[in-house]
């Protein structure tokens, strides 16, 4: 097996001691919003019973579960941590959808389907976690239909007065109610401020819209949630 890029290992390692405490907390450190802004991102799949999506970056099948059971389509839910996908297949079980949600261990960088194998495709808080973000549109783009649509739920930057709220939260508050909860979650409250701040440094909002057109992904939307501290990004497959 090749040797993980060091931002891939990082995510490894910062997912791994999460998976069961994940849902309670993610919720917790968005102050509530996390839930709000994966209702938006299902709202913008218009998948039938009969479609098959693919939600890239599934962790814990928050988004796969919300999918099925809101559209009545079947979801591969991918994820390249195996702790985390067995937290969602607990999940996926408990919500009594095993015959429409099936989990598969892999990496957004190198996809296992085939050109076109499905109708639609999310992936959330993925982009920033890999080395090369256009390398990875471009391959979510391969496994998708023409026509299929393809969702992002990313975290957001704020602007203005909220910026300075959400400048107080990531530098003191998130990393000190992470140390609260466990060592993992610290250090993934020191991590999300400035990671998220270096991904929209080097993709401001016109960027990211090209990248995804450079994928092949036209007709591309945006919505900014909660101030600013969310963002959902859609399109279609030309
Ligand atoms: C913040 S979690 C989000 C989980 C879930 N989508 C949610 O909204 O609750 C980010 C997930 O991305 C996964 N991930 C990061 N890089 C990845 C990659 N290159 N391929 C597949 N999964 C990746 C991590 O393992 C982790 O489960």
């Amino acid at each position: 097996m090749a040797t993980p890029s060091p931002r891939k290992r990082q995510a490894l390692d910062l997912f791994a001691p999460l998976g069961p405490t994940y849902d309670r907390y993610a919720n917790l450190l968005s102050f509530g919003q996390d839930p709000r802004w994966r209702r938006f991102l299902v709202s913008r799949v218009p998948a039938g019973t009969e479609d098959s999506v693919l939600d890239v970056a599934t962790g814990t099948a928050a988004v796969a579960i919300a999918l099925a059971s809101r559209t009545g389509c079947s979801v591969v839910g991918l994820d390249q941590s195996t702790d985390m996908l067995e937290i969602g297949r607990g999940r996926v079980t408990a919500a009594g959808l095993d015959d429409r949600v099936e989990l598969v261990q892999g990496t957004a960088d190198e996809l296992p389907f085939e050109d076109a194998a499905f109708d639609h495709l999310t992936f959330t808080y993925l982009l920033r976690y890999v080395r090369d973000p256009a390398a990875t549109m471009r391959e979510l783009a391969r496994v998708l239909k023409p026509d299929g649509t393809i969702a992002m739920q990313e975290f957001g930057l704020p602007r203005a007065i909220p910026r300075l709220a959400w400048e107080l939260w990531v530098r003191i508050g998130l990393p000190a109610a992470g140390a609260v909860i466990s060592p993992g979650w610290h250090e993934v409250g020191s991590f999300l401020g400035p990671s998220i701040r270096d991904f929209h440094r080097r993709y401001p909002p016109a960027e990211l819209r090209e990248l995804w057109r450079r994928a092949g992904i036209v007709d591309v939307h945006s919505r900014r949630l909660s101030l600013g501290g969310g963002l959902v990004m859609w399109g279609r497959k030309e």
